[in-house]
């Protein structure tokens, strides 16, 4: 990228003049001026590349405004994705994301600009521990989350997401399991055993961000803001879930407060979508709660700049394990 193309000329502030009208509480007139032009430059770039931005509800303001074409919780991203016609997804996110979105579009070239960008949870298992776990559980179904490798969805049943993980659950019940394993978030599971009579067997993986939250916390956003409404991810422990209003994936509480607009609110999730939804409902007052996943920090303009100038890095996975991995996906849209 040339110094030129990063200047804020007067074209770059005419372009990205209305959307900064709308983030002005997030970046002060001096950091927008260093903001602007990547995203006049990436938006520039994506056009003549045919690349697509997929941006999680995790990334912060400059990019998921700027930049992103598709915008949602970890789930809907790849399947916008695969209804895509573009030839390059840019994967705004983490990697389990890239994954998904390999396995669902591997005629695609999917590039995630900073391949550190895990997850906790992802790395909590290998494909090696499910292959133990059906071997101390035969016949038992490995429902995996969504935040997992593409290894380790390649020998599970199903998948799930936040936002189904009842459901499929449930699904599997009435299909005669009254036991399963579910893998790898063990509060998600915890959350959904207390809302089943299905039996379920844990993992002892955790998200590093929503594990910090306590009931505690939320006892004391309540009695600091009266009268807030509060909403927390099924990634929480469920002594943070029994004190929420609302639970959800990242896009059930998105939706939520687009269609309730609480006067104010606090969600307990990853900080930069706070900041989203404040854009987006002026209404409503957002309290923060500053837990900021340091993986989905990794993604920044400049990366993905680099990124699309490069057309890499690119996410590669074996044939046979997107083969294998892809089945569980489709069971779990199928179910749900
Ligand atoms: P969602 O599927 O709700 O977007 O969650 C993904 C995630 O990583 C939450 O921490
Ligand atoms: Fe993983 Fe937690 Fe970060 Fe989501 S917030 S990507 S679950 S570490």
């Amino acid at each position: 990228m040339s110094a030129e193309r990063l200047t804020y000329t007067d074209e770059v502030a005419k372009e990205t003049g209305p959307l900064y009208g709308r983030l002005q509480k997030q970046y002060s007139p001096e950091r927008w001026q260093t903001l602007a032009p990547y995203i006049h430059e990436i938006n520039r770039l994506k056009k003549e590349k045919n690349a697509v931005i997929l941006a999680h509800n995790y990334m912060t303001p400059d990019v998921f405004y700027g930049v992103g074409d598709v915008v949602g919780d970890s789930l809907m991203l790849a399947q916008k994705a695969a209804a895509s016609d573009a030839d390059i997804i840019i994967q705004c996110g983490v990697h389990f994301m890239a994954e998904t979105s390999k396995i669902l579009c591997p005629e695609k070239k999917v590039i995630i600009p900073d391949m550190e960008a895990g997850c906790s949870l992802a790395e909590s298992i290998t494909g090696e521990d499910v292959r133990r776990l059906k071997e101390q559980h035969p016949g038992i179904p490995v429902v995996s989350y969504v935040n997992t490798s593409a290894d380790v969805k390649a020998e599970s049943d199903v998948c799930c997401t936040s936002s189904n993980a009842l459901k499929i659950v449930e699904a599997l019940g009435r299909e005669g399991h009254d036991t399963v394993i579910m893998t790898p978030d063990k509060y998600l599971a915890q959350n959904v055993a207390a809302q089943t009579d299905v039996k379920i067997i844990i993992w002892d993986g955790t998200c590093m961000v929503h594990e910090r939250f306590t009931a505690e916390d939320v006892k004391k956003m309540r009695a600091d803001y009266p009268g807030i409404f509060v909403l927390a991810h099924p990634e929480c422990p469920p002594e943070v879930m029994a004190e929420a209003d609302y639970a959800g994936s990242t896009a059930q509480m998105d939706d939520y407060i687009k269609e309730h607009q609480p006067a104010r609110a606090v969600l307990y999730t990853e900080c930069s979508m706070s900041d989203n939804i404040a854009a987006a409902n002026p209404g409503v007052e957002m309290i923060g709660t500053c837990q900021m996943c340091p993986h989905m920090k990794r993604i920044t303009l400049p990366k993905i700049l680099k990124a699309l100038r490069n057309e890499g890095p690119e996410v590669r996975i074996d044939a046979a394990i997107i083969e294998r991995a892809r089945r569980p996906i489709e069971r779990m849209l199928a179910l749900s």
